[in-house]
């Protein structure tokens, strides 16, 4: 049986990419479930992935080399790693950037000195879109990376997590890859970020806030696409940056709309002042994407969001008393 590690397991993108594993391969999942979002959202989501019976969790915080030290045998035999554990959102991080650096940078260290002890064949690491900036009318190519300018504290430890992985496992056999997600939302999304946000509020009849005019635009991807980029990415056999994200912009006020039209509720908006550092647009290259891995965004937003508002729908008594606290990506 094939043995991997996910970090961030009771994440909103960990969580999916287990379910969609195959039941042929044990997945070690990793997670502090740290309260970064109402982490009863985390135990949801852990409370269905300990169902599967090729799935072993073990609560771990990889900022702390002491508990994954003593946890080390998990990595025996372990043929990928997909990391995907990190504290994520813009706003928040100039609040906290300490808690951010320890989680994406003194976390994705740790990670990597484990991988290279246990001559570990792959690693994958999650970045994220926030790293490119604002990209105007031009598109965030992956390899210009000398461009860099981290615009926040998130980016920066994203940022930074990527260089030092790539430093430590340098000269190993480890091949590394890196995945830089857009937007994700879809079911058992993250509660502090836009779309189930606008969901939860227009649906139980509360105010639905949005920073700024909501003409901002974000190439929002449904989770299934990003599921799928993962597993691409998982079996080329080579290292690289991939962009996973939609070839084309929503803004809040549009995506508010289709959420309208699916809950067949009008929602009542209050446009706050714009959130510091909030950018414009992030439009991404896939050309490497398609080229490379064959991957491109195959569900589009009106089946996204019909889809994440049939979730909600379906789990609406389980999630109505949870904190849908604000965050902007
Ligand atoms: N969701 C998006 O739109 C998006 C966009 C771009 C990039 N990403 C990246 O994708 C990855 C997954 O994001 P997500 O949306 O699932 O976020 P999430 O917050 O739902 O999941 C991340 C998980 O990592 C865990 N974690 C954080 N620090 C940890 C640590 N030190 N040790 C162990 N576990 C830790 C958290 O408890 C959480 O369950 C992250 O790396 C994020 O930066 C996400």
């Amino acid at each position: 049986m094939k043995k991997i590690i996910v970090t961030g397991s009771c994440g909103f993108v960990g969580f999916n990419l287990i379910n969609n594993i195959d039941k042929n391969t044990e997945v070690i999942g990793l997670d502090s479930l740290n309260d970064a979002y109402d982490s009863r959202f985390k135990e949801l989501r852990l409370k269905y992935l300990e169902k599967k019976p090729n799935f072993k969790f073990h609560q771990i915080d990889l900022a702390n080399m002491d508990t994954l030290n003593k946890n080390s045998h998990i990595f025996e035999n372990c043929e990928a790693v997909v990391h995907l554990g990190a504290r994520a959102g813009v706003r928040q991080s100039f609040d906290d950037p300490e808690k951010y650096l320890m989680d994406n940078t003194l976390g994705t260290t740790n990670l990597s000195l484990k991988v290279k002890e246990y001559d570990v064949p792959q690693i994958l690491i999650a970045s994220t879109s926030s790293i490119y900036g604002d990209t105007g009318k031009q598109l965030a190519v992956e390899n210009k990376d000398e461009l860099f300018n981290p615009p926040s504290v998130y980016a920066s430890t994203k940022s930074f997590g990527e260089t030092l992985a790539k430093n430590i496992l340098d000269d190993t056999s480890t091949v590394i890859k890196i995945s830089r997600f857009f937007t994700v939302y879809g079911p058992f999304g993250r509660p502090d970020m836009s779309i189930l946000r606008f969901i939860h509020w227009i649906a139980s009849g509360q105010d639905v806030i949005i920073y700024g005019d909501g003409n901002q635009r974000r190439s929002f991807t449904y989770i299934s696409d990003i599921v799928d980029g993962i597993q691409k990415l998982l079996k080329y056999k080579k290292e690289g940056t991939f962009n996973f994200g939609s070839n084309q912009t929503w803004s809040l006020n549009e995506v508010i709309e289709l959420i309208e039209k699916h809950i067949e509720k009008k929602g009542k908006i209050i446009n706050k002042e714009r959130a510091y550092k909030d950018v414009d647009v992030v439009l991404p290259s896939l050309e490497l994407s398609k080229k490379i891995l064959n991957w491109q965004p195959t569900t589009n937003i009106e089946d996204g969001i019909k889809k994440t508002v049939e979730w909600y729908k379906e789990y609406e008594s389980s999630i109505e008393k949870l904190n849908f606290k604000y965050e902007y990506e």
